[in-house]
């Protein structure tokens, strides 16, 4: 971030969750994966060579190389998976009633992709005819902006539309802070589940914060999840030797009464949507990794993706 970390101190909430500045930058774990094999899917491929222009022959390396630079920002799972290239937006199962919301001319929905990483469910968005100044991406990490712009070469027609912020940080100093009560939709892709239970309850309540509150505003979503829901302690190489870090893994149930006190407590009423991901073609996923000696290594057969929205009534 911008902000020095004495500005940080001060300004956040000390039970805010920070993230690792020390964390190693190690390739030896199992979530940095030699090859992109199929994360890179028709689609993904349509878009770098589509939208960025790249030649198809040289789409396989430019995605090694950019995803090397966003190792160096912060070596995340979804990062070293390849996740970003498998465009997870497009992936929900009301992603075409968004895009229709989006593209209904003179409507000005406004779009926040909070935890935007490289950027590619806006870049998706475009491709798909979504109009660039209805979408804005936010991250802790500033350099994702230039990361993003260096993946999609796009800085010359997708630029001013990055909001380097923490989304703990609530003081007035915060870019994002100052967009308050604006956002129509606010899409968070595999963000929520890096948590804790606590943490996720007070990141639901400033999203709600950060959404508009008209009828219809609407948080649009996908995270990792599980049939057994409950804290997970992670363990080394997932953090430091000492380190300690827990996250929680929901379940249909449990995502649904997180939001539901979440609502409850801010005094919003919200319609909670959200479904596991195809069955079958989860298991189909799960056999095709271990016949290319990707076994899951988060957790077992219980794990799932979930899909969500969460609408201002
Ligand atoms: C697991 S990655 C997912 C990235 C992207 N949405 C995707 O689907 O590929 C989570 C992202 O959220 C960002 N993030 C995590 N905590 C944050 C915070 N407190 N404020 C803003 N961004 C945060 C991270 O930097 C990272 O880019």
């Amino acid at each position: 971030m911008a902000t020095t970390e004495a500005a940080q101190a001060s300004s956040i909430d000390t039970a805010t969750p920070r993230l690792g500045q020390n964390i190693s930058r190690t390739k030896a774990v199992p979530w940095y994966q030699p090859e992109v094999g199929s994360s890179l899917t028709p689609a993904g491929r349509q878009l770098l060579e589509t939208y960025s222009g790249i030649p198809a022959s040289e789409v396989e390396d430019h995605i090694y190389k950019i995803r090397d630079a966003a190792w160096e920002i912060f070596p995340w799972p979804c990062v070293g998976e390849f996740w970003f290239i498998s465009l997870g937006l497009s992936l929900h199962p009301r992603y075409q009633d968004l895009l229709t919301r989006l593209c209904v001319k003179d409507a000005s929905t406004k779009l926040l992709d909070l935890g935007t990483c490289l950027g590619q469910d806006l870049r998706k968005l475009i491709a798909d005819g979504a109009p660039s100044e209805a979408l804005w991406g936010s991250d802790y990490f500033e350099e994702y902006e230039a990361a993003g712009h260096a993946f999609f070469r796009d800085a010359d027609r997708f630029h001013h539309r990055f909001i380097a912020a923490d989304l703990y940080d609530e003081s007035q100093e915060s870019a994002l802070q100052k967009t308050a009560g604006t956002w129509d939709v606010i899409n968070i892709i595999m963000f929520l589940h890096i948590y804790d239970w606590n943490a996720q309850v007070r990141a639901c309540k400033r999203i709600l914060k950060l959404l508009s509150p008209e009828k219809g505003s609407m948080v649009i979503g996908a995270q990792s999840a599980t049939t057994e829901p409950g804290e997970i302690r992670l363990k080394p190489p997932m953090v430091a030797e000492g380190e300690e870090k827990t996250l929680y893994r929901h379940s249909l149930e449990t995502f649904t009464r997180m939001w539901e006190e979440v609502g409850k407590d801010q005094g919003v009423k919200l319609d909670i949507w959200v479904v596991y991901d195809d069955e079958a073609d989860w298991k189909l996923r799960v056999e095709e990794e271990k016949a290319r000696g990707r076994d899951r290594f988060f957790a077992g057969p219980t794990q799932r993706r979930l899909f969500f929205t969460v609408t201002v009534l």
